[in-house]
């Protein structure tokens, strides 16, 4: 490179061992690594886990009537030689259960999601502790494809194109013990065209390091791979082998002219663990957090495309925030101002309302006694007028007495007298 100049050692210095110190380290660190397998209930997930790494994680089967769809994480520590290794095992539960499946890929994506916040939120923490840092990000997702022979669903296809940005996909097809070897060999092509006409992007095993560069490049071609499950031993010839037995014969998990199984254990663990581990930090971990610090305001570079700094963000997004903070209030007060002027006119609109209601009813209460008093006039006139004849005819009566008068009063005399005379 340029200033850079290559110069001969003229004896024996020493950082040849770095790779040993690198590999020293790293053995004496440990390693993470963390499997998230997504497959519908029953589809042998749990199974397959113990049979590749030949244990028997506990772990209960699920209902098919689950609500909705869970994940369920469990990490255990292995240890083989002299080399440890932090497990974890994510499997999804109820999923595929469902009648409306139209949400099922949600919980999975905000579980990937969850685990690359945590990193991000310990990344951007003042005071680090990455090297102890329980790392949970997913770095391989197993996707158990049933064995119906026919085609992926909708559901496979949605989930997968979610998750394809996100995680590093292996497909699998799931107890492939099910299915003729003729319907696998057509199963398998027809997996693939699918997968590619909806452009979904599965992990791919890495052809760029030489020594592992035919190996990979000869086991993309056999994805997706047909796997068998079985913690079950049967004696073949003089061995104990892991199978699965029928009335008819017995399937071998480990012959690789009976399923895939191996070829998965080999890419999966022997050859691309690391590998996987590196693609999830450096592609979708890093989507992540470009991502999520562009969403957070972050840029490398201004509108000029000049570099800007981390603390120009800053300094830039508190100006921003600062103005936007002066707007906000005086929107409020303006809007403060307003209400008051509102309230005013509703309270004026009030008291002119009531005001002529007070008139009107006035007008009308005059109105009304006007009424009465004509009546009682025109009563008084007619009182008047009955007096007047009263006294009139009074005084006709007392000037000239009638016969018809004087008559009356003497036969109420005699009929006096005839009452006496009976008692
Ligand atoms: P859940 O956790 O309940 O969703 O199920 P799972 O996906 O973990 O399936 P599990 O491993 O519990 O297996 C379910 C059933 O399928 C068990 O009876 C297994 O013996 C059987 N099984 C597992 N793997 C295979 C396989 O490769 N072929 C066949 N034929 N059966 C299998
Ligand atoms: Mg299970």
């Amino acid at each position: 490179g340029e200033g850079c100049r290559t110069v001969p050692l003229a004896g024996h210095v020493g950082f040849d061992s770095l790779p040993d110190q690198l590999v020293n380290k790293s053995v004496s660190q440990g390693f993470c690594f963390n499997i998230l397998c997504v497959g519908e209930t029953g589809l042998g997930k749990s199974t397959l886990m113990d049979t590749l790494f030949n244990t028997k994680f506990e772990g209960e089967p699920a209902t098919h009537t689950q609500p909705g769809v869970q994940l369920r994480s469990n990490t255990y520590d292995l240890q083989e030689s002299n080399v440890g290794l932090k497990l974890t095992i994510v499997s999804t539960v109820g999923f595929g259960d469902q009648i409306n499946k139209e949400d099922s890929y949600k919980p999975i994506v905000e579980f990937i999601d969850a685990q690359f916040e945590a990193y991000l939120q310990e990344e951007l923490k003042i005071r680090r502790v990455l090297h102890t840092y329980h790392d949970s990000r997913i770095h391989a997702c197993l996707y158990f494809i049933a064995p119906t022979g026919h085609s992926l669903k909708s559901l496979d296809l949605v989930t997968m194109k979610k998750l394809d940005s996100k995680v590093n996909i292996i497909p699998i097809i799931a107890k492939s013990d099910t299915i003729s070897k003729s319907e696998l060999t057509k199963f398998k092509i027809k997996i693939t065209s699918e997968l590619v006409s909806n452009g979904v992007q599965i992990y791919q095993f890495p052809t760029d390091d030489e020594s592992v560069a035919e190996i990979n490049g000869t086991m993309n071609a056999h994805l997706p791979f047909a796997v068998i499950g079985s913690t079950e031993e049967v004696k073949i010839g003089n061995k104990m082998m892991k199978a699965r037995q029928y009335p008819w014969g017995t399937v071998q998990v480990e012959n690789e002219a009976h399923c895939d199984f191996v070829k998965l254990r080999e890419m999966l663990i022997r050859v691309n663990m690391e590998d996987l581990r590196e693609q999830t930090h450096t592609r979708h971990y890093e989507l992540y957090r470009r991502c999520k610090l562009e969403e957070m305001g972050f840029k490398d570079t201004d509108p000029d495309n000049k570099p800007f700094s981390l603390q120009e963000t800053y300094e830039a997004k508190r100006n921003e925030f600062l103005g936007e903070l002066q707007k906000k209030e005086e929107e409020m007060r303006q809007m403060f101002v307003q209400r008051v002027k509102e309230k005013e006119a509703e309270l004026k609109e009030a008291e002119k309302e009531l005001h002529e209601k007070f008139d009107r009813l006035k007008k009308l209460h005059q109105d009304e006694k006007k009424k009465l008093e004509d009546k009682k006039k025109s009563l008084d006139d007619e009182v008047n007028a009955f007096k007047q004849r009263k006294t009139a005819a009074e005084l006709l009566q007392s000037q000239g007495p009638q016969a018809g008068g004087s008559q009356t009063l003497k036969r109420d005399k005699e009929k006096k007298k005839t009452r006496e005379r009976y008692f």
